[in-house]
């Protein structure tokens, strides 16, 4: 569901910012779209928001990487903030790249750019028990050529005799869903998966069931996976919990 409460930081962020919620089956999931070209007025008003620790980060990044990253911890913070968690946290990132939450939290990031705009998406839950993974796609334009390195055979067969649109929209889905995954579990594993050591069957109501095609990396480990669209996004979200004992 999207909602339109405002983010506790909009009266700095100008009208070149927008922002969105969404209540997801993992949790709750904020976006935050900004120009993919900061100016300077905006990115002075943005940085004003992060915390010194942040701010000292971004100084390091090349310029590229700036307006994706502060987008991606505004809409961290905010989702955060949803949450009642209100202390001044620094969202850095771990050895291997995952951002690192406060403690009895869970938080996954992600962003792209897509002609003029940057939208991320940061999705966080208030436990420490379960890991998530978030992934966020442009649909369009059809880039087909991604299919055999992202689908297994049993997939490729599932999408035979589809339109080519829709084939393509599955293709896509499976690969933002397979990141999301990698996201989730990254922390478990702490290792590269390939994307044919999962294979996913798609449901038309956002639901999708994974099955390990090789060794199971996390025999004790539930694993929920999503996906919806939105505006010609896909944003796809999975949830590792441990089993019980
Ligand atoms: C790390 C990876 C998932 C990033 O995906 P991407 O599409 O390039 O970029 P996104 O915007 O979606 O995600 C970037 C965010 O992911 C998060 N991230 C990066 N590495 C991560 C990791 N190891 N674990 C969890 N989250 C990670 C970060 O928050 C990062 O944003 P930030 O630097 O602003 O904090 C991707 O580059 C990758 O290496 N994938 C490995 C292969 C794979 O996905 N296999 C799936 C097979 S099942």
């Amino acid at each position: 569901m999207e909602g339109i409460s405002a983010p506790a930081f909009q009266e700095e962020a100008s009208a070149q910012v927008s922002f969105y919620e969404w209540q997801l089956a993992h949790g709750i999931c904020v976006g935050i779209e900004v120009p993919a070209e900061i100016g300077p007025d905006c990115l002075d008003k943005l940085l004003s928001v992060l915390h010194p620790t942040e701010r000292h980060a971004v100084e390091t990044f090349p310029e590229w990487k700036k307006s994706s990253w502060i987008a991606g911890r505004l809409a961290a913070h905010e989702a955060l903030r949803r949450l009642g968690f209100n202390d001044n946290y620094a969202v850095l990132n771990d050895s291997r790249g995952a951002p690192l939450p406060p403690s009895g939290y869970t938080l996954s990031i992600s962003h792209k750019k897509r002609g003029p705009v940057t939208l991320a998406v940061a999705l966080a839950d208030r436990s420490s028990a379960i890991s998530l993974g978030m992934d966020i796609e442009a649909l369009w334009p059809m880039r087909m050529n991604i299919a055999h390195l992202v689908c297994t055979e049993r997939e490729i067969l599932a999408s035979m005799g589809l339109s080519q649109s829709r084939r393509w929209r599955d293709v896509l889905l499976r690969f933002s869903m397979k990141e999301a995954v990698y996201k989730a579990v990254d922390p478990f594993v702490r290792r590269t998966l390939d994307f044919s050591e999962l294979s996913l069957d798609l449901y038309e109501d956002g639901r999708a069931d994974a099955t390990w095609t090789v060794l199971n990396p996390l025999p004790n480990l539930f694993l929920d996976v999503r996906w919806m669209l939105w505006n010609d996004w896909v944003l796809a979200s999975a949830r590792t919990e441990k089993a019980p004992e």
